[in-house]
């Protein structure tokens, strides 16, 4: 179970909300709108939504993340809840969800909350990780943790591809409407150093089997591997990204 530290996620990783400016604009908040947002993390998004007149309530799964985000916006709603399983302050005209659901394997489960909180015509607006995302990135860490376990590490995440999530949805009763699928090469921060910190930050359930006093072999490893995304003296994550709106019938 990943570990979120808020204050290193906004300080080196703070592109997750500051990339988020289309799947906010295709959300297209009004004043008087009841919007959920799945897996608001520190909070920055769900802030610039209610910014536009809408009553937002944030879930998260961590408490940490919630913490974070009522301190730097008391005055919006945040909550921890499991998405899979939230029911809570129904019904919505929209749900909203920036870079979660590439973390939940079981994709019917949300797809089951949407259903069932948004009012019959009310939006999901979502983009998370799509098919082929952060590819390069996380082989290199599988390959570089399996040599050093020699255990075959699992898939952690869920990275389909639009035809794929639509069909999830329409299982659910939600027909997609708009769905696009993008490359989106993110620069990370600080040199060399900078794909262990992304690796700690977002590959910490895959780097885990690996004893604590090895874990820096292991990243230098899956540096060597990952070279060719070390461009002009950075790294350059390759980041895909399917940002989607769909509609509940
Ligand atoms: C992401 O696309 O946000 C992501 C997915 C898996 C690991 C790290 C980041």
């Amino acid at each position: 179970m990943t570990t979120w530290n808020p204050a290193s996620y906004d300080s080196r990783h703070g592109f997750v909300h500051q990339l988020a400016g289309g799947v906010v604009e295709l959300l297209d908040a009004h004043r008087g709108e009841r919007i959920l947002d799945a897996g608001a993390g520190t909070g920055h998004l769900a802030a610039q939504i209610a910014a536009k007149g809408a009553a937002v309530v944030g879930i998260d799964a961590s408490e940490e993340m919630v913490a974070a985000a009522r301190r730097t916006y008391p005055a919006v709603q945040f909550e921890v809840a499991d998405l899979c399983t939230y029911r809570g302050d129904a019904p919505f005209d929209a749900v909203f969800s920036n870079a979660t659901l590439h973390w939940i394997l079981d994709a019917d489960s949300p797809a089951q909350t949407f259903a069932a909180v948004l009012k019959p015509g009310g939006r999901l607006v979502a983009e998370f990780g799509g098919r082929g995302n952060v590819a390069d990135l996380t082989s290199a860490l599988r390959t570089a943790v399996g040599e050093a376990t020699g255990t075959l590490v699992p898939e952690f995440w869920y990275f389909p591809s639009v035809a794929e999530y639509a069909s999830v949805l329409e299982r659910h009763g939600l027909i997609v409407d708009f769905a696009l699928l993008f490359p989106r090469p993110t620069p990370l921060q600080g040199g060399h150093e900078g794909l262990a910190a992304w690796y700690r930050e977002f590959c910490g359930d895959l780097l885990s089997p690996v004893p604590e006093d090895r874990q820096a072999a292991v990243l230098e490893r899956a540096a060597e591997l990952a070279a060719k995304r070390f461009v002009d003296g950075r790294w350059v994550a390759d980041y895909v990204r399917l940002r989607l709106r769909a509609i509940r019938g």
